[in-house]
């Protein structure tokens, strides 16, 4: 915490931690129960969830560009620029898209938001290759684990790879597609795909049991009792954590998340975040760093969502594009989130230094998806939902991401880390 906590951010700190838990629960409702609206009475006490937007004139904006060979390009600072190249697939071309993000395909209108490419301010951020990714993973199995926005960003890849291989479903599991994989024939490359909103071991809520039950201290072997077929993992999780939860470590109840009328103590989320991933990493690297297996890990951060005022109206995520740089600033839950994650791949590199092989790397996207309100389906999640005209409650999606869309640059960058590790690799032979 602190680096991107600067002093002018303090609206949020200010904010009673009602905000923390209403929203929530209105996202939440929202994802899993799509088909019940929220009464309105619970909707009209959703505060306004808008960042505040500061501009200033920045001096750091101009300080001198650091090129220096060793130091890799940092990713995570720069601007969204305008790109007339637009995205490496369509929509109607590729098969893989969940419907509630196939935007163009639901009648979303403006597409002015396809049109930006990520320009990181120390170096240039090369378009995604599919040729490359593919050749780099060849014979290689890749897992995304985790919650709904880790789907959103294997089904961004799968249709970037898609452009030059066709792949092949080969397994798939569980209701709505949760357990799901894929084979290139052309590069030998699976991709997969596991269902673990919490990483660790959980219950999740039901409409009989609004709460989640999280047990921070075991992985969940829906995932983990694969990790022998696994070569590259990519973590994505917690927007899952906001929710109402339950919490046990060891034999005993750790405390609570907005639990009112049980007997437990309200300890928030951040530590249990904290404590899960420490957890994930921890087993990831005793199961594999002992075999001597080269394991490859990726934690993609936090990706802030963007709803403005009601959720369930129309214009709940209503900006066409991308906010500058200086126009808005990482604070508040989603830094935090960010920060939290970032340590613990840090503290989870330091212990992997003892077993040759595995490499661990946070995909830091916090930031460039926060300066991307644009890319989100809003009510385009169904088809033509103005069809006939404004209804007065709209559902709409202000945190996974319309397909193509800004996710597709999480792999672009992804594929940069890859490359990186592949080049160090290669000097160490
Ligand atoms: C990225 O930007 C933040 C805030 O603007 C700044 O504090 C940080 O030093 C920057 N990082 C790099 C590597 O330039
Ligand atoms: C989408 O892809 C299909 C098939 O490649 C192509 O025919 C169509 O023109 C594309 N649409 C747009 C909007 O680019
Ligand atoms: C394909 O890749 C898998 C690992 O994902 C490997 O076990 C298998 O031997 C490979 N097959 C061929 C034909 O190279
Ligand atoms: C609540 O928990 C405390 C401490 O664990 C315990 O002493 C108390 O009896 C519990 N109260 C109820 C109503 O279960």
């Amino acid at each position: 915490m602190g680096k991107d906590q600067p002093s002018y951010s303090f609206t949020k700190k200010f904010l009673p931690w009602s905000f923390y838990c209403i929203i929530p629960i209105a996202i939440f409702r929202l994802y899993f129960y799509p088909l019940h609206l929220v009464p309105q009475s619970t909707t009209d006490q959703l505060p306004n969830t808008q960042h505040t937007v500061i501009t200033f004139s920045s001096s750091s904006i101009n300080r001198e560009e650091k090129r220096v060979f060793e130091t890799p390009c940092d990713f995570t600072n720069g601007s969204w620029v305008h790109d007339k190249m637009g995205p490496l697939y369509n929509g109607t071309a590729c098969a893989t898209i969940k419907e509630g993000q196939n935007c163009i395909a639901h009648g979303r209108p403006d597409l002015g938001y396809l049109y930006w490419r990520w320009k990181p301010n120390q170096c240039k951020l090369p378009r995604f290759d599919p040729h490359t990714f593919l050749q780099l993973l060849s014979h290689k199995h890749l897992a995304f684990v985790g919650d709904s926005v880790a789907r959103n960003q294997l089904e961004s890849l799968l249709c970037m790879l898609s452009t030059v291989s066709v792949p092949n479903l080969v397994y798939r599991d569980g209701e709505d597609n949760k357990f799901r994989r894929w084979h290139f024939a052309s590069h030998n490359v699976s991709i997969s795909v596991y269902w673990s909103p919490f990483l660790v071991k959980g219950i999740e809520k039901s409409k009989s049991d609004n709460l989640n039950k999280l047990y921070v201290d075991y992985v969940d072997e829906r995932w983990a009792a694969d990790l022998d077929q696994i070569d590259m993992i990519v973590l994505s999780f917690g927007h899952w954590f906001l929710h109402p939860a339950v919490y046990f470590e060891g034999d005993s109840a750790l405390g609570c998340h907005y639990c009112p009328g049980l007997n437990h103590t309200e300890i928030g989320f951040y530590d249990v975040l904290r404590k899960a991933l420490k957890t994930t990493l921890k087993t990831i690297t005793e199961r594999t760093g002992s075999n001597g297996n080269v394991k490859d890990v990726i934690l993609t951060t936090f990706a802030p969502s963007h709803f403005e005022g009601d959720w369930d109206k129309a214009g709940a995520c209503p900006k066409t594009k991308p906010y500058k740089e200086g126009e808005i600033f990482l604070e508040g839950m989603d830094a935090d989130m960010r920060n939290t994650e970032v340590e613990q791949v840090e503290e989870a590199k330091e212990n992997a230094k003892q077993f040759k092989g595995l490499r661990l790397e946070a995909l830091d996207v916090t930031r460039l998806s926060l300066m991307r309100p644009d890319g989100h389906p809003g009510p385009y999640m169904h088809p033509n939902p103005f069809a006939n005209g404004i209804q007065e409650h709209v559902q709409n999606d202000c945190v996974h991401w319309c397909l193509p869309g800004p996710i597709d640059t999480w792999n672009q960058i992804m594929l940069e880390v890859i490359r990186r590790w592949e080049g160090q690799s290669r000097r160490e032979e």
